[in-house]
């Protein structure tokens, strides 16, 4: 079985590619290195016995481009694909919505054009949490069937795509072709490979988990190693916003679940969180706890476009595909991360 991973040299992609790679598949992954990491697929391909590596290839291609997808996908029998490629930071995302509409949205249209001319049954798209937008406090934990008004481009696109998805696969239907996908709506993806093989490295960062990590480490001094934190004024019981945090291992176990329970025709969507709500405060006394080690911190002003809380109700994954996360602790998060930040303070070089 031969998974197209988009976006595979990508944080939360590498760890699908490992996760498929582990079970005995074959892997293509394509990404146009904008934000992956050569250095990723490397390791990918470290990880797998010599004899063995032909598992594992890797297409240098922007997604955008349907005919090189289509070429990519003819040339090595993709018959599934994990569709991780994105752009993924709120923020710049106000700043820059022609590059996320472009890369979340259009990306996905090209995606979609090569599945039907190569003939691709299952996609499993990356959506997120950020589709829902601030619901009000009555509407968490966050169900399927919570309102999803995003309130940033980042969420509109990546609700588009979803809805994209949606009509191609209701024409596929029609059409009496077997096809079927699923949204994943991840909430706050933490942690790394719990061997240390792989991690995370965003650049820039702006997760609060790795930020942590490293100014414990020393290695952001530009920021005096020290944590800003956004907001102490939120109507949460210490002020922070609370988030729910789900270990990258366990986000792609969801995956693994999912595709093998697709039907021809379905759609499924599934929220992909702990259930656990942990303010910011908490996520550092946590960090603290783990490392040993004391973290500076300053206070300051909200953050733009933060919600105060966010977190998932799973029972919906839980029942219909037995997914539970197996590192529900934020300690387990934090320490995998950990290991991966000490043995790799300048990430993947
Ligand atoms: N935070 C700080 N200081 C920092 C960085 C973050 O206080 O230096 C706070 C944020 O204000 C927020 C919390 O830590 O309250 C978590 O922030 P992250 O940037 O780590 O994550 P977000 O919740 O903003 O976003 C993440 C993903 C999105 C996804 C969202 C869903 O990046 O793609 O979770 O919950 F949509």
């Amino acid at each position: 079985m031969t998974t197209l991973i988009t976006g595979g040299a990508g944080y939360i992609g590498s760890h699908a590619a490992l996760r498929l790679l582990a079970d005995g598949g074959r892997v293509v992954i394509a990404d146009n290195l904008c934000r992956g990491h050569a250095a990723a697929v490397e390791a990918l391909a470290g990880v797998l016995p010599r004899a063995e590596r032909g598992r594992l290839v890797f297409e240098k291609a922007d997604v955008s481009d349907a005919a090189a997808l289509t070429r990519i996908a003819a040339e090595h029998h993709v018959e599934r694909v994990l569709h991780f490629a994105a752009l993924t930071y709120v923020g710049e995302s106000v700043g820059e919505p022609l590059d996320y509409w472009r890369a979340n949205l259009i990306s996905t249209h090209a995606l979609l054009w090569a599945c039907k001319s190569a003939g691709i049954k299952r996609v499993i798209f990356s959506s997120t949490a950020a589709t829902f937008g601030e619901p009000a406090p009555e509407q968490i934990p966050i169900r399927e069937t919570t309102p999803q008004r995003p309130i940033n481009p980042y969420g509109a696109s990546k609700l588009a795509a979803e809805r994209l998805i949606s009509d191609f696969a209701h024409a596929q239907k029609i059409a009496g072709v077997d096809f079927a996908a699923a949204f994943l709506r991840y909430f706050n993806v933490a942690g790394a490979d719990p061997l240390g093989r792989i991690g995370e490295d965003h650049r820039p960062e702006t997760h609060l988990i790795p930020i942590i990590l490293q100014c414990m480490l020393g290695l952001r001094p530009a920021h005096n190693n020290t944590l800003s934190i956004f907001g102490t004024d939120y109507p949460t019981p210490d002020g922070t916003c609370i988030r729910d945090y789900v270990h990258v291992a366990d986000l792609v176990d969801a995956h693994v679940r999912v595709l093998d329970a697709l039907k021809p025709g379905e759609v499924r969507a599934y929220n992909v969180g702990s259930g656990k709500g942990f303010s910011v405060r908490q996520v550092i006394d946590a960090a603290e706890r783990v490392t040993g080690r004391t973290l500076n911190v300053s206070l300051a002003p909200r953050r733009e476009g933060d919600p105060a809380t966010l977190y998932a109700d799973a029972a919906l994954i839980t029942r219909e595909l037995g997914w539970s996360p197996q590192f529900a602790n934020l300690e387990d998060m934090i320490a995998h991360a950990w290991a991966w930040f000490q043995t790799h303070p300048n990430g993947y070089g």
